[in-house]
């Protein structure tokens, strides 16, 4: 808007609407996610509903849970949480009406039984629940999918094609009018469900798999800490990523898929999926459009097409990030444990140092000509 985009390409700050991460896990009980010491740099989670002992499989559970997490803010935390359901084999299209009246549900969430993390109690087959999905439709819910397949016999490597050829599409046939988010999308043919889908099919990408691919988990030693579902995949699919976003799809958005596991519970013999990227997630971001050639379009990723895409309002607040080096902690505080994110102890030279306020004009006037004077 105020920016050419040669600004933006040799901008040392960057200014962006704030975001939001349409895909995170916050926990529960002891290893909750603490928001207490944070001022998100995000303005709106998505919370994942797949936490243990009892998954958010009610719109009561939802409600109690928000309450939870709540309880931990500061004061002066304005992130405002929008709450999902996880769909189970028994979720009744009465619940789905109950969800939308509550106003603080904003999307159920399908995991294949068995698919990833707490998803036992997953739905087993996606016609156990049409008649919810219908109901879903007309009430203009969405459904957040994670897109893989679960039978035993299918390649882990493959597993997300797979489901995209044989669930997705027919799902997405059989139901026009329900707005499906294909979630953390890893491969070509997760990209071409998203592009080629009509206005009813959305998309998120994370951090980590516009990163790295299955090398990074494989070679050199197995490294737990980029072990996560959906699984790294080739080089090719990884480009076929950044060419997606590069491609400016008003349809694809942001989504951590931050999931936070103790140390030890990732490093040792069966150890867990998930990365974990919240606190730094935005600044992964923002250096990889920029080494993508496309930092012109972060801001719209970031905190456009999300918003769009569930009919919320955009924020009207602004973030700023500086380019400057600054390292990685090695671990987060988590329960009685720790969390290692990504890049844990790497010194990055890229954007850093994040805050967050309104944004008066003067400001980005200012903020623009101290940009330009460089
Ligand atoms: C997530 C988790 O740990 O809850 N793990 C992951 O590898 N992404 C679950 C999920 O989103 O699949
Ligand atoms: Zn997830």
């Amino acid at each position: 808007l105020f920016c050419s985009q040669d600004y933006l390409m040799s901008a040392t700050r960057l200014r962006i609407r704030r975001p939001d991460d349409f895909h995170v896990h916050l926990r529960d009980g002891k290893s909750m996610v603490s928001l207490a010491r944070v001022n998100p740099v995000y303005k709106r989670f998505l919370v994942m509903p797949n936490v243990m002992p009892n998954p958010i499989t009610t719109v009561d559970r939802a409600i109690a849970y928000k309450k939870r997490i709540e309880a931990e803010f500061a004061p002066d935390n304005d992130l405002q949480l929008l709450m999902t359901l996880y769909l189970t084999d028994h979720t009744t299209p009465e619940e789905i009406v109950k969800a939308k009246e509550s106003g603080i549900v904003y999307a159920c969430k399908y995991y294949p039984a068995g698919a990833t993390t707490n998803s036992e109690n997953g739905v087993t087959d996606i016609h156990n629940v049409y008649d919810v999905l219908k109901k879903m439709a007309e009430l203009k819910m969405p459904l957040c999918i994670h897109g893989e397949a679960t039978d035993p016999s299918i390649d882990i490597f493959d597993r997300e094609a797979y489901f995209v050829e044989h669930t997705l599409i027919p799902l997405h046939a059989d139901l026009p009018d329900l707005k499906i988010i294909m979630e953390h999308i890893t491969t070509k043919q997760g990209v071409e469900f998203v592009l080629n889908g009509g206005e009813n099919v959305g998309g998120t990408i994370t951090p980590q798999h516009l990163m790295y691919n299955r090398n990074q988990l494989l070679v050199g030693g197995i490294k737990p800490h980029f072990y996560c579902l959906p699984i790294l995949k080739r080089e090719e699919h990884r480009q076929a990523l950044l060419a997606a976003v590069r491609s400016g799809c008003k349809r694809l958005f942001l989504g951590t898929d931050s999931a936070p596991h103790a140390k030890e519970r990732k490093e040792c013999e069966k150890g867990c999926a998930g990365c974990f990227s919240e606190f730094l997630s935005i600044e992964l971001y923002a250096e990889i459009f920029e080494a993508n050639g496309c930092l012109d379009k972060l801001e719209a990723f970031a905190s456009e097409n999300g918003a769009d895409f569930y009919g919320l309002p955009r924020n009207e607040d602004f973030i700023e990030l500086e380019k400057k080096e600054w390292t990685v902690p090695e671990n987060y505080t988590f329960g009685d444990s720790v969390v290692v994110p990504l890049k844990a102890g790497e010194v990055l030279k890229t954007y850093g140092g994040k805050s967050s306020g309104p944004e008066p004009l003067m400001e980005l006037h200012r903020a623009l000509s101290a940009c330009l004077d460089k």
